[in-house]
């Protein structure tokens, strides 16, 4: 039935509305993607996890490696489809012109050149990749002159993130879930470990990534060089949530950063009398949740003495506020499914009451 198919003409036709399609997408998306490279900095602000323009040492010396290989490649590009065009017209005029009729296979001189200049010029580009990519590494894996002004322990969960401020006085210690606050212009410490399978810590805008291996303690070291929210990033696949575990890193002045490091301190001050509201969390979510000052003290999930402190709620999926508060707590596996919080199958009252207990916990 072959004969039922339209013949594919032998040679494509330039005036086709196929090839006039692909060639202007093709088009549309170079000058997209030159135009977004040379687009200011404010442009990107939409992007929060864009590793090419980056406010922390560690991060810019990737950032440079970045933009050198997509450099290359971008020229690389160009090139090859440059000289293949070339080729393309110039074997057509030629035949067209002088062999009408189907173009014989021949073996011009002088090619295997073309390959030696091909093959040098890559050998120099990777050559380059390699002795800088190699600079990188000892400039990003190596610790800082100097102590780090904050000491963290980062404990990667499915699918969360606990923070540990380590001090070395006990009582200035304390902990607390998804969002980072550090004092802007100086280091931070951090100590990686994982309580189940591997993750990978990354905030783009502020350093590379760094694993959370089972068994094994990793170091990184962050920095922010102006105030500024920046989003993180688990950057290893860890299993049906990994996409959603996410957190924040809020950057702001000294003096706002110890305001904030004292209020954390604090065990949890709710503003509404102990009562059923309290009762109920305690016994639902108490065995998996901390709340200082209270008898819930799980570690299963994350501490929230001070929940209404942070902007985001589960592991930075979800505004917080009330409504998407109460919807999580109603049934958290519509909104992360496979993750490890039960649906409590609290009633309509019960609910409001534990909601209310929540939203107290400034
Ligand atoms: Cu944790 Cu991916």
């Amino acid at each position: 039935m072959a004969g039922d198919f339209p013949v594919t003409p032998a040679r494509p036709n330039s005036d086709s509305p196929l090839l006039r399609l692909v060639d202007r997408r093709c088009a549309s998306a170079l000058v997209f993607f030159v135009l977004d490279s040379l687009l200011p900095e404010a442009a990107h602000a939409e992007a929060p996890l864009n590793y090419l323009f980056t406010h922390g040492s560690r991060a810019q010396s990737i950032a440079g490696l970045a933009w050198f290989t997509t450099a290359v490649s971008i020229l690389v590009i160009l090139i090859v489809t440059g000289l293949m065009l070339v080729g393309i017209w110039r074997a057509r005029s030629r035949f067209v012109a002088e062999l009408p009729g189907e173009a014989p296979v021949e073996r011009p001189h002088g090619g295997v050149s073309w390959i030696y200049i091909g093959v040098g010029i890559t050998t120099i580009v990777l050559l380059v990749t390699m002795v800088w990519t190699f600079v990188t590494l000892a400039s990003t894996g190596n610790p800082p002159p100097g102590p780090a002004a904050v000491r963290l322990e980062i404990t990667g969960h499915q699918w969360w993130w606990e923070v540990r401020y380590l001090n070395d006085e006990p009582s200035q210690q304390f902990q607390t879930a998804n969002e980072i606050h550090i004092p802007v212009g100086k280091v931070v410490e951090i100590t990686l470990r994982t309580a189940d399978v591997i993750h990978s810590f990354w905030v783009p805008a502020l350093a590379g990534k760094t694993d959370q291996i089972p068994g094994q303690e990793n170091h990184t070291w962050i920095d922010a060089k102006r105030p500024g929210i920046y989003r993180g990033q688990c950057g290893e696949y860890c299993g049906q949530q990994h996409a959603h575990m996410a957190f924040e890193v809020v950057a702001s002045a000294p003096d706002d950063f110890e305001r904030w490091r004292t209020q954390q301190l604090q065990p949890a001050r709710s503003n509404i009398a102990a009562g059923a509201g309290q009762d109920l969390f305690i016994t639902h979510c108490g065995i998996c949740h901390t709340v200082r000052g209270t008898a819930a003290a799980g570690i299963l999930g994350p501490d929230l003495t001070h929940v209404m402190s942070r902007r985001m709620i589960a592991a930075a999926t979800l505004p917080n506020n009330p409504g998407s508060l109460g919807a999580w707590i109603a049934d958290p596996q519509h909104i992360k499914p496979g993750n490890y919080m039960p649906r409590l199958d609290l009633s309509g009252p019960q609910l409001a009451l534990v909601l209310q207990y929540v939203k107290s916990l400034k």
